[in-house]
């Protein structure tokens, strides 16, 4: 019995067998436990004799099954520490940064220059309903702006009776859902993607605008104004004028589009310098219907407004002369133009 069991102890190599090994010999119906019950039957000298051998025996062959699992666990962890092994002078194999995309750059830059002038940050679907985008800003039904040739509509089934959705043509649509939202006075931008058909070397179908809205109880346009000039002086690192045209926009009264100060020296744009000027965003009061969409009281209430393309400051800023570019994923023109965190 000794023999057999050391034996089968020797020769195990892992762990399950070995807990066989111990429940055929010490387990409640193992052998040995099977002859320790027949000691009973037993004379008294016959059972001290075999009885004391017995647990002779099943000490041994209980030492040697600890010693073997002890071994077995020994030898799994030297495995595992010859597998796992790792040599930490080695030099680093280098990965490839990306970096930030200089649209998200810019908006970032913007948001952070307005949220100091007290401008949090609100937002709206891309994917907006006719209401908003277009009835709510005063916007009529028959203006060319809600022609399909401008408009991305998204279309919906014969049957269906609702009006379509679009893809949003600008950000102010975000004026009404910030004003159900928050209502007055308020102080917001936000800034986000739009959508128009239109692809050249200055349009892409997808752009990114900002929109500024403020509303208080004697907001003007010359708030506006300071606000805008303090922008672009932060936003280009040097004083910059702005110069108002009268214009129009169905959601403004007055509306002007505002030129920034620059000129061309030798084949460059330098902004805040000179005496050009060029266009760069769409403002004006919002119109009293505008307010009323957003549940305001314009006899109450007053407010500006204003919508300014991401992707030409930040053309204007970096040097980039092509707006396509922004969106081509262009791994080596991301290198050259992006931002390391
Ligand atoms: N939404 C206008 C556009 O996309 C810009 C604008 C915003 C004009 C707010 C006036 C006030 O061109």
């Amino acid at each position: 019995l000794r023999d057999k069991y050391l034996t089968a102890v020797a020769e195990t190599s892992d762990e399950g067998a070995l807990e066989e090994i111990r429940l055929a010999a010490l387990g409640k119906k193992g052998e040995i436990s099977l002859k320790m019950r027949e000691l009973g039957k037993m004379s008294p000298e016959e059972r001290q004799s075999t009885g004391k051998a017995l647990n002779l025996l099943k000490d041994e062959i209980d030492a040697a099954l600890r010693a073997k699992k002890a071994a077995l666990a020994d030898a799994a962890l030297d495995a595992r520490l010859r597998e796992e092994w790792l040599d930490v002078t080695l030099p680093g194999r280098p990965r490839r940064a990306g970096t930030i995309h200089p649209v998200s750059q810019v908006m970032d830059e913007v948001t952070a220059i307005f949220a100091d002038m007290g401008f949090a940050v609100a937002e709206g679907p891309q994917i907006e309903d006719d209401w908003h985008n277009f009835d709510a800003l005063n916007i009529a039904p028959e203006h060319p702006a809600r022609q399909e040739h401008d408009t991305f509509f998204m279309h919906r089934a014969e049957d269906d009776p609702r009006p379509p959705h679009v893809l949003r043509t600008h950000t102010s649509p975000v004026q009404i859902r910030a004003m159900l939202d928050q209502g007055a006075p308020i102080r917001v931008i936000a800034p986000g993607r739009v959508y128009r058909m239109d692809m050249d070397q200055t349009h892409t179908p997808m752009f990114h605008q900002i929109e500024g809205m403020a509303i208080g109880r004697d907001i003007s346009m010359a708030n506006l104004k300071w606000v805008l000039e303090e922008f672009f002086s932060a936003y280009f690192g040097i004083k910059v004028k702005t110069r108002f045209r009268a214009s129009h926009f169905p959601f403004t009264e007055p509306s002007a589009e505002v030129d920034i100060q620059c000129s061309w020296v030798d084949g460059q744009l330098r902004i805040g310098e000179g005496d050009g000027w060029m266009e760069v965003l769409g403002s004006g009061m919002m119109h009293p219907k505008v307010l009323q969409s957003g549940g305001i009281d314009p006899s109450e209430w007053q407010g500006f407004a204003f919508g300014m393309g991401i992707d030409r400051i930040a053309m204007l800023k970096y040097g980039i002369p092509d707006l396509r570019a922004f969106f081509e994923s262009d791994l080596r023109w991301l290198k050259h133009y992006g931002f390391n965190p």
